[in-house]
């Protein structure tokens, strides 16, 4: 029979909430087995050593109500290739779910502060909602968990916190939000929608089950609702590591490999690219998230031909390689002309629009899909989530998102329609909880 999750002993939502606990949440969650210690899952998306599953260990027993335990809900139904057990840390310098391997699905949620809801405030919203996280993301039920069987396998979940423009008024903090992190200037190519636009606080819930995703979501964001509304919810997906092995680029829905060039998690460029290390003290080890919604216009975009596509972007279909190469890694020659001189890339191409050279300038896109069904006459509302992270989004992102609005042979086909800009604050440490730079 199941056995629901054993609460930590005198640990209330309470004593969360008046700061005290903080320090035994902290220690309790640095002792708890598979918190931040458990493995990730190998590349081929199987289980890693270290990452805890059924059967594995000793005893071949885990703890009741953790995932992998035999007398948790789904016990006899986590086999080792199903991922379902598979964790992603949530300690460290750098919040989850930015450098992590991306998950299949991925929910961003823009909330508005009440009124009222000043700096001491959104303090006490972040540490509960800090222990929401660190307990999802382990496989353990939130504090007062309404489903706790649903916490038992957490499917790489990550929960990553972002803070807008709003939040560092709200905070009487302004002198401490950098200045980028504000709307972007306007585009001609905009038709932005108030609906998907702005945000005083993200919550960017990523994992690779949809129904960990859901829980986490309702968890986390029912904590929030004594603090914030829900401005938008939008919902994206990739293709899961069971269709294809997680190293290799994905398509999006207009069918083009997308994420060829790209810094790579792990690399000295990533780390220049996308963690503050010279902006504001409390950002060091953060970043900043631009959060674009971009709709594909597909009844057009299939009344062209493969020819057409390809020139559009740079690159052919089916490799992903530059239309002046063989294999999608290949570097694109921009100098390259055709029998009647032409560039072979033109100079409107998606491709070399967007191209920056140093590697360590780039922007890193970590983007979903999101189809939202048809419309009455059978049309798609599908397009980007377009998630691109940066240590400074004035000399990073605004530059080629400013090239790319001034001639991009691709905006025929794409119109972004929201816009959303966020601080990502640094990780926290077993004891500590994210914004505490920022706010404490
Ligand atoms: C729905 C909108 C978009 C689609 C469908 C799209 C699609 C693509 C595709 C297929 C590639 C080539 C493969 C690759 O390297 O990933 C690419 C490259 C790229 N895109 Fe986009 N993109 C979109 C919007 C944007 C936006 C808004 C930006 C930035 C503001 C951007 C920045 C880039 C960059 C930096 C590259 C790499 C360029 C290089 O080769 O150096 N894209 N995109």
């Amino acid at each position: 029979m199941y056995e629901p999750p054993m609460r930590e002993p005198g640990l209330s939502r309470r004593g969360l909430l008046a700061g005290g606990a903080l320090t035994a949440v902290g220690a309790l969650a640095a002792c708890a087995p598979g918190d931040g210690t458990a493995g990730r899952p190998g590349p081929d998306g199987t289980a890693a050593a270290g990452r805890r599953v059924p059967g594995e260990g000793a005893s071949g027993q885990g703890a009741p109500g953790e995932p992998g335990g035999t007398t948790g809900p789904d016990a006899g139904q986590v086999t080792p290739a199903s991922g379902g057990a598979a964790t992603e840390p949530f300690h460290g310098a750098h919040q989850a779910g930015i450098a992590t391997t991306p998950q299949t699905h991925g929910v961003f949620v823009g909330l508005d502060l009440l009124p009222g809801t000043g700096r001491e405030a959104i303090a006490r919203m972040m540490r509960l909602l800090t222990d929401d996280a660190r307990r999802l993301t382990q496989g353990r039920p939130a504090l007062a968990d309404t489903e706790p069987e649903l916490a038992a396998l957490p499917s790489r979940l990550t929960v990553t916190f972002g803070f807008g423009p709003g939040l560092f008024a709200a905070a009487e903090l302004e002198d401490r939000r950098p200045e980028a992190v504000a709307p972007l200037p306007p585009f001609a190519i905009d038709r932005l929608r108030k609906e998907w636009s702005g945000g005083d606080l993200l919550l960017q819930i990523c994992a690779d089950d949809a129904l960990t995703l859901a829980h986490a979501l309702r968890m986390t964001v029912k904590d929030a609702r004594s603090f914030a509304r829900v401005r938008w919810t939008q919902r994206g997906f990739r293709r899961s590591p069971q269709t294809q092995a997680p190293g290799l680029t994905q398509r999006n829905v207009m069918g083009q490999l997308d994420g060829t060039v790209n810094p790579r998690p792990g690399t000295p460029d990533f780390d220049r690219a996308v963690w503050v290390s010279d902006g504001p003290e409390w950002l060091r080890g953060g970043t900043t998230l631009v959060l674009r919604r971009i709709r594909a216009e597909m009844e057009t975009w299939d009344a062209a031909d493969t020819v057409a596509k390809e020139f559009t972007v740079g690159r052919r279909l089916d490799t992903g390689a530059p239309l002046t190469g063989q294999h999608e890694h290949d570097e694109p020659d921009f100098g390259k002309l055709d029998a009647v001189g032409f560039p072979v890339i033109s100079e409107q191409a998606h491709i070399r629009r967007a191209r920056v050279t140093d590697p360590g300038m780039r922007i890193y896109r970590r983007v979903y899909n999101y189809d939202e069904g048809l419309t009455e006459r059978g049309h798609a509302d599908s397009g980007l989530l377009f998630a691109s992270y940066q240590a400074d989004i004035a000399r990073q992102f605004i530059p080629v998102q400013r090239r790319l609005a001034e001639a991009d042979l691709l905006n025929e086909w794409t119109t972004p329609i929201g816009s959303a800009v966020f601080a990502v604050p640094p990780g926290c440490s077993a004891d500590g909880w994210i914004g505490e730079t920022l706010l404490s």
